[in-house]
């Protein structure tokens, strides 16, 4: 049996749902994370930032953007720990700008995880995973990333059996 660590970063507040604005109290990148869990068990990790990305979508579209633009690194407030003790990590993320969130950016590259297996999901409004595997890859040297999935956030909620398929099937 794998020894599997689901970490993830999902942002609650206002999001854009099917073109139009709605707060929610649950990220859609959490549910899916917690759909995961539930299907292979593991210990969950949600990775949160030292300043808070705005609740507001459109400032928090801005301020993703700069990061991006500036290849941040924004501080995040831990760590998993006893990364050895886990083979199969999950890696959940909303799609921010064609990619991860730089908060995800900066947990990859401060872990260690060659010799691990790396199964990316991502939540997103219709561009999929983006470029995600491939900085995924670049990022995590010496582990193996397999085929991620992409949930249409809005369809978050209902996406359980897909998500526990895909992650069953992926261990
Ligand atoms: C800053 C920001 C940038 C986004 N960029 C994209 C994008 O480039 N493509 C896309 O399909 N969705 C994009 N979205 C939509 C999110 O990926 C989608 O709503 C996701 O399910 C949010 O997950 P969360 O609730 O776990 O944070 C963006 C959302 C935000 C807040």
């Amino acid at each position: 049996m794998a020894n599997i660590l689901i970490v993830y970063y999902s942002r609650k507040g206002e999001n854009y749902w099917n073109g139009s604005l709605k707060t929610i109290a649950k990220g859609n990148t959490e549910r899916v994370a917690e759909f995961i869990q539930r299907a292979v068990g593991g210990d969950l990790f949600e990775v949160d930032t030292v300043k808070p990305y705005s609740a507001s979508y459109m400032t928090c579209i801005e301020e993703a953007k700069q990061e991006l633009r500036a290849k941040a690194r924004p501080e995040i407030k831990a760590f998993p720990e006893d990364l050895d003790k886990y083979d199969t990590i999950f890696v959940g993320y909303p799609n921010w700008w064609g990619t991860m969130p730089m908060c995800m950016f900066t947990l990859l590259e401060r872990c260690d995880l060659s010799g691990k297996t790396i199964l990316p999901f991502c939540t997103n409004e219709g561009s999929g995973l983006g470029s995600s595997e491939r900085d995924l890859k670049a990022l995590c040297k010496g582990a193996t990333v397999l085929p991620g999935l992409s949930i249409h956030g809005a369809e978050a909620e209902q996406s359980e059996q897909k998500a526990a398929a895909w992650a069953k099937k992926s261990i």
